[in-house]
């Protein structure tokens, strides 16, 4: 069996060969983050992957992360590690359902707001795509004449409605691995560590928000944390955002929001990439996102319409 060393180096050998560029999501296993050549949020990634020279494009993140890679560089060769790697989000919204949603209450001409956790068919039925980190943005500039319909995340759509004072109909959707962090759980750990921040993402649950000292995505929670006069930080989101916070702010404590007890924080989808699948995919150049041309073409128009008003 081959040691994470040599396998670590026949993939930056791969790399090479192939000229790919390795872009991994802040919930990826740590060795994967270790020999990315970037590391971000999907916001982070998106870009990245719209700026990237190289001809390939390794994403260690989930599906829709990697559709999201393909749809704004269709010339590039975009392969992810394990084409399983779905999202809970992504699945509680079908875009069949959301065709016929809008169809039912056509009359209501809603503004399409789809948060990029979700599929190619959803983000062509969009006006404009979100991520965590710039929804409060590009929400502000939403056509003030159009009712809202924000998808597939209800959590994430209430938290931006609150920030905007937006009223939006929200989609029945959630993310499996923030709705089990429970307020009970966080009041626990803030009487474990007194003087402790409560930092959380926005797709947690209202009564979870309501503790948090901040909320932001992912990639902000580095600056918050650094900058911040506090020593020790209670993190509620998936475990994988800890290893990238304890590496580049190593002078504070972070405390993952998940006990032993329960196996909350982690996203099994996130942790399907291993180092011997991305050798593999490398390798083979499969499992490879491929999209009908026509469908790609209406979901870029609403995700380069964010990334137009994300500047
Ligand atoms: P970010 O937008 O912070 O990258 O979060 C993506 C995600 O999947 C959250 O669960
Ligand atoms: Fe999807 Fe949740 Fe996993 Fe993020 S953490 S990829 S939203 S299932």
């Amino acid at each position: 069996r081959m040691g994470t060393l040599d396998l670590r180096e026949e993939i930056l050998r791969l790399k090479k060969e192939r000229n790919a560029v390795i872009l991994a999501h802040s919930y990826q296993r740590p060795e994967i983050q270790d020999l990315a050549d970037f590391v971000g949020d999907s916001l982070a990634l998106a870009r990245k992957a719209q700026e990237t020279d190289c001809d390939v494009i390794a994403f260690c993140g989930v599906h829709f992360m990697a559709e999201t890679a393909c749809i704004l560089n269709p010339t590039k060769t975009v392969i992810l590690p394990d084409a399983d790697a779905a999202c809970s989000l992504e699945a509680s919204c079908p875009a069949g359902e959301l065709e016929s949603f809008l169809k039912e209450h056509a009359d209501r001409n809603y503004y399409v707001v789809a948060y990029v956790n979700c599929s190619i068919g959803v983000k062509a039925l969009a006006d404009v795509i979100v991520t965590s980190g710039n929804a409060k943005t590009i929400i502000e500039k939403a056509p003030k004449d159009r009712p809202i319909l924000f998808v597939p995340d209800q959590n994430l759509g209430a938290w931006t409605s609150r920030q905007t004072g937006r009223e939006m109909t929200l989609w029945n959707g959630a993310c499996h691995v923030h709705l089990e962090f429970t307020r009970q759980q966080i009041l626990d750990l803030k009487a474990a560590h007194p003087g402790a921040l409560v930092v959380c993402h926005p797709e947690c649950t209202e009564p979870v928000r309501l503790l948090a000292d901040h909320i932001c995505s992912t990639e902000k929670m580095i600056p918050f944390c650094r900058e911040s006069d506090a020593a020790r930080f209670i993190i509620v989101t998936e475990t994988g955002i800890l290893h990238r916070l304890r590496k580049l702010v190593p002078d504070k404590e972070f405390i993952p929001a998940s006990t032993p007890q329960c196996s909350c924080g982690e996203c099994v989808y996130m942790k399907m990439n291993t180092l011997e699948k991305l050798r593999d995919a490398l390798a083979s150049l499969s499992p490879r996102i491929e999209i009908p041309e026509e469908l790609r073409l209406r979901a870029h128009a609403p995700l380069q319409r964010m990334l137009d008003l994300s500047l």
